[in-house]
């Protein structure tokens, strides 16, 4: 190899940098990532502007990130980075709830909440009723479970997107499961709503022919000894995004039932088990 850097021998005269005591999973990362990179280079043999351009893009991203705002994560996201990250490093036995994208609305301490209570204190959207068990891989109940809930309002906006209008915690609550592993509680069927598209990821989107929008659903983390979390969503069906979610997060075995009904004070139930699946080792 020369000793000077040139089109053909890129990749290795900068892996060839990489100095004996770097740590060896860094090295591993970092040498693979400069091969992919340089392949997709040369692939789409990058313009002097596009790179400029590219350049500007992460720019902007980054400049737009704050305590409430994470466009990296959201770009992650949207180019499907996120999925595949959560997808190959929690491969579960087949009945076993799966993962989705956590996103950027969750918040960490909302109200613990009695089983049974209403998490929706805005007065708009159809109340529904979200009940299931915590359950282990034998169907028997996981007590002890703690269960954090979250979804936009009829609106489509997450309490934190609107901290003026909507009432603290709205469409928020942590639940604990009993001996029985079962939860309820009251929320709003959920409706659909685009991302974050006011940045560079939303003008990516455009660019790119693609819409912002996620279909509707419920989020949930679910914890109990001895079990992984299970960081995951419900999601409603017949929703018109069901098939086009912008951040890829619908799994099929994720859509749950949404059933009207007439009796007590909801008009829609949702039924759902969560199914975990022990901690390695
Ligand atoms: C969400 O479902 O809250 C969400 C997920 C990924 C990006 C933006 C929002
Ligand atoms: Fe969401």
């Amino acid at each position: 190899m020369s000793r000077f850097f040139a089109e053909e021998n890129s990749v290795d005269a900068v892996n060839a940098r990489i100095g004996p005591d770097a740590d060896a999973r860094l090295s591993a990362v970092m040498t693979s990532l400069v091969k992919h990179l340089h392949a997709f280079i040369k692939d789409v043999h990058l313009t002097q502007d596009e790179w400029s351009a590219a350049i500007d893009f992460l720019t902007r991203t980054g400049q737009i990130c704050s305590a409430e705002r994470q466009e990296f994560i959201l770009l992650s996201d949207t180019l499907g980075v996120s999925m595949l990250v959560d997808a190959i490093n929690h491969r579960r036995p087949a009945q076993a709830t799966e993962n989705t994208v956590l996103g950027p609305f969750h918040v960490a301490g909302a109200p613990a909440r009695d089983m049974g209570a209403r998490i929706s204190f805005d007065g708009k959207g159809e109340p529904c009723l979200f009940e299931g068990r915590v359950v282990d891989a034998h169907g028997r109940a996981v007590e002890g479970a703690r269960i954090d809930v979250w979804s936009d309002n009829a609106e489509g906006f997450y309490d934190v997107q609107q901290p003026d209008i909507q009432p603290k915690w709205n469409n928020r609550g942590v639940f604990t499961t009993g001996k029985d592993g079962a939860y309820r509680f009251v929320g709003i069927k959920p409706v659909s709503y685009p991302i974050p598209h006011d940045g560079p990821v939303g003008k990516m989107l455009a660019a790119l022919g693609r819409h912002p929008y996620r279909p509707a659903h419920m989020h949930f983390i679910v914890t109990a000894n001895g079990f992984q979390a299970v960081v995951t969503h419900t999601f409603v069906g017949d929703d018109p995004y069901i098939g086009s979610d912008a951040v890829f997060g619908v799994k099929e075995t994720l859509v749950a039932p949404f059933q009207r009904t007439d009796c007590g004070e909801t008009l829609w139930r949702s039924p759902f088990d969560f199914v975990m699946t022990p901690l390695e080792g």
